[in-house]
């Protein structure tokens, strides 16, 4: 394969070698005899200054891709420590002036304008080395842990998080059908029965973890979210951890701050230029926030504790919050946000939510008592963002859990698979999912889930 621009940039050997560069122009400076042309593969943040003759860049033109030889020379600029003296030019596709990428500065807004342009400049691609970066931190992260990757499968017949945000899956012709007969849609005719875009791959690999001990899946979720908000996307990827034998939540809480701080500490160290550009254009305490993430330990305090500090927080006229705190109501984005972002600034586990603010599969914690039951759950809440990660201990002990199906007014048949898992060989376990998106914005120092996925889909929004 030709050598990206990291690579010969990166290669001590080629000084003074004949070397090819290829990339797209970001701009070009001409003076009377010598022109600069920035070209940039992707590979790295800066690319690589060329310097040509001023005949030579006559040719070029922002946004063209070019193939350019020549050799690698030492730089008299403090930008760069080489750059290359172009021999020849050769222009692989030219670009007209409404080229919108110019050079400057563009808004975030404008960029998704130009979604499927926007990765050739230095935000959109520095959100896409980082996310590669991040995805390799997990993956090596979950490696030490004897983890497996399992894939958990994405049309399903289960809503795993009941919360009825899913998507109906269905096979063109049962659109026609529909038209025919509207109440036809009750069911998808190829699988004779409802089918869904999967919400959570977490039940799947529950089946995988009480199999294997431990497993882990990243992979796109569907939700028909209709919340247009900075942190909500329809399809978004999660990072999901499934663990056998484990014997308590804190160990689970233990595991999911190991894995967070491994992973930034891996970002840290491997994808330092791209931190570096954000905390200069983004957000100037990125830094010094990933470091502190990673040296001081997450804050951890169970849901009846988080309500206390809510209601002093509220009694002492330090906030007014428009949803009420009480025992029981779930934390709104402004709770979530007073506890990370003002008074902990810093990540936050609240665990042992009210049972019946969540989801079936959670396990009753034993020694709540019946009117105030809580569930062994955890939310981390980072600040600015609020919820990164959801996760909790699973109600492994069989008659419980047929019990809790039934209050929620469960189909038994169609999970009897589910029920089938603590009635053959139960163990305890219990797992996470972490939004990848979120924690992208956690690094990048973005406010929008909308710009660190290449290709966002949101109500109302299906581009590409
Ligand atoms: O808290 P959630 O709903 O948890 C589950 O689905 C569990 N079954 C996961 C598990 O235990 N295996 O979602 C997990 C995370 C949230 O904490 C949040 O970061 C992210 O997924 N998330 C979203 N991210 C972007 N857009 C949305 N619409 C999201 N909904 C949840
Ligand atoms: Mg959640």
């Amino acid at each position: 394969l030709p050598r990206t621009i990291k690579s010969v940039l990166e290669d001590q050997s080629s000084s003074d070698a004949q070397v090819f560069v290829n990339g797209w122009i970001r701009s070009v400076r001409s003076q009377k005899q010598v022109s600069f042309a920035n070209v940039n593969d992707g590979s790295n943040l800066k690319g690589i200054q060329a310097i040509l003759t001023t005949e030579q860049a006559k040719a070029l033109t922002t946004g063209a891709s070019v193939q350019l030889k020549g050799k690698l020379v030492a730089s008299p600029g403090q930008e760069q420590q080489r750059e290359l003296q172009v021999e020849h030019v050769q222009v692989l596709g030219e670009c007209d002036s409404t080229y919108p990428l110019q050079k400057k500065r563009h808004t975030l807004e404008f960029l998704r304008e130009i979604g499927h342009l926007r990765s050739r400049g230095n935000t959109g691609s520095a959100v896409l080395r980082l996310r590669n970066a991040a995805v390799l931190g997990f993956q090596k992260f979950f490696e030490q842990a004897e983890c497996f990757n399992v894939h958990t499968p994405i049309i399903t017949s289960h809503d795993c998080e009941g919360g009825g945000e899913v998507f109906k899956v269905l096979p063109a012709s049962d659109y026609e059908t529909q038209k025919a007969a509207p109440t036809a849609m009750a069911s998808s005719e190829f699988f004779k029965k409802p089918v869904y875009l999967t919400v959570s791959g977490q039940l799947h690999a529950e089946i995988l973890a009480t199999s294997l001990s431990r497993v882990y899946t990243l992979g796109p979720v569907f939700r028909a979210e209709e919340s247009q908000t900075s942190r909500h996307l329809a399809e978004f990827w999660m990072m999901e951890a499934e663990l056998a034998f484990i014997n308590d939540l804190n160990q689970l809480l233990d595991f999911t701050e190991d894995c967070i701080v491994s992973t930034t500490k891996y970002v840290l160290d491997n994808a330092r230029e791209e931190l570096e550009f954000f905390n200069r254009w983004t957000d100037k305490t990125l830094l010094e926030r990933l470091e502190k993430t990673v040296n001081k330990p997450f804050i951890r305090m169970t849901y009846t504790e988080a309500i206390e500090v809510l209601q002093g927080a509220q009694q002492s006229g330090k906030i007014k919050f428009e949803f009420p705190v009480t025992w029981g109501s779930s934390l709104q984005s402004e709770h979530e946000r007073y506890l990370a972002t003002t008074h902990f600034q810093h990540p936050v586990f609240v665990t042992n939510y009210p049972s019946g603010l969540k989801p079936f599969y959670m396990r009753v914690d034993e020694t709540s008592e019946s009117s105030k039951s809580t569930v062994g759950c955890f939310d981390l809440l980072i600040p600015s963002i609020g919820e990164l990660i959801g996760g909790s201990m699973r109600e492994e002990r069989y008659d419980v859990l047929r019990e809790k199906m039934i209050e929620s007014k469960m189909d038994l048949d169609e999970y009897k698979w589910y029920l089938d898992l603590r009635r053959y060989g139960t163990v305890p376990h219990g797992g996470f999912g972490l939004g990848l998106e979120r924690y992208m914005l956690w690094i990048t120092g973005l406010e929008s889930v909308r710009d660190v996925v290449p290709m966002p889909r949101y109500v109302g929004s299906c581009r590409y």
